[in-house]
């Protein structure tokens, strides 16, 4: 199964990541968001992404004119009628999702293969809301997308093998190493990942340590590229919170629960850095 042209939905910070590592392997890129906006501001920041690499040396002005070429914003979904595979990278609210993933169901050929970057949420349960669950998958991209190595790719209960085998191939195709897990709450990165950022923020909140501190520690005694805290704020507060909530009520167990400080944080509106603040402020 050759996948050539893929429809990313989703214009945020992991939306735009994948569209420009999908471009950059080749693909042609179908791009759609109901923002406009959005998609604009985008491409605007793939170009910029692309344009410090050719300052580097990383890259040609041919090549970034190729890459920037193959992306194609797309306002109308209905564009989906043309792919090989859409990669949803849309909030994370499975309402959202699950109506997003009808739409594609019935916009979509019948080979096409339907995957979500969900963080956390079930992928057999979207599979559900379609009439091919044998044809969604999970591939979770890590942030910054183009910088990150890994893909996790998330089985549903009704993933056909050809289905995993053909993503499985993508991946690598696009650079990356991709690694087969099963659909469990936080799959296996932020099963890891998301206690111990909370159990950072804990630290802070009983008043162990500041911020600055805590990731001081885990950077120079753990050899972590970022801090816990600094990393929350690149993921989002309010997606942290998000895969805490789902990790707590999926396993039902108390070590899962969020950290009130982070709940604060996010009813504030510190987001991380694309609110402008988070733990630390961004100008
Ligand atoms: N987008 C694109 N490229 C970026 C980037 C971004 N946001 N940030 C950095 N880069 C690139 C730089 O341009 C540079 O590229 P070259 O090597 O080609 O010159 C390279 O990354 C290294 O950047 P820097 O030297 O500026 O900075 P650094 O060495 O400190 O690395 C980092 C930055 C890669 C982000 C590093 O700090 C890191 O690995 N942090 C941890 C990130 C992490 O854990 N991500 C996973 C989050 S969890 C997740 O995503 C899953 C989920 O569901 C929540």
């Amino acid at each position: 199964m050759s996948i050539q042209t893929i429809m990313v939905v989703g214009a945020g910070q992991m939306g735009s990541g994948i569209a420009q590592v999908a471009a950059s392997a080749g693909r042609t890129v179908l791009w759609h968001d109901l923002s406009t906006q959005l998609l604009d501001t985008g491409v605007t920041s793939i170009r910029q992404q692309l344009e410090r690499r050719v300052i580097k040396g990383k890259l040609t002005e041919v090549e970034k004119a190729e890459i920037l070429s193959r992306i194609l914003p797309a306002p109308v979904i209905d564009e989906a009628v043309q792919v090989d595979l859409v990669i949803e990278a849309i909030s994370e609210n499975m309402a959202w999702k699950t109506a997003l993933f009808q739409k594609l169901d019935g916009i979509c050929a019948p080979h096409v293969i339907l995957a979500t970057n969900t963080s956390s949420l079930p992928i057999t349960e979207i599979a559900a809301a379609t009439t091919r669950p044998s044809q969604v998958i999970g591939m979770h991209f890590m942030n910054p997308v183009p910088v990150m190595p890994l893909i996790e790719i998330i089985r549903g209960l009704e993933t056909s093998q050809v289905v995993f085998d053909a993503i499985f191939q993508l991946s690598q195709e696009l650079g990356k190493t991709p690694v087969e897990v099963q659909d469990f709450p936080g799959f296996v990165s932020n099963r890891i990942l998301m206690p111990m950022i909370n159990e950072a923020v804990f630290t802070v909140y009983e008043g162990v340590a500041t911020v600055d501190a805590v990731d001081t520690v885990m950077k120079l005694g753990m050899n972590h590229p970022m801090g816990p805290l600094e990393l929350a704020d690149l993921i989002g507060l309010d997606t942290c919170l998000s895969i805490m909530e789902i990790l707590h009520e999926g396993f039902k167990d108390s070590k899962y629960r969020p950290c009130p400080l982070l709940r604060k944080y996010v009813k504030a509106g510190r987001l991380g850095r694309k609110s402008g603040q988070g733990f630390y402020t961004y100008s």
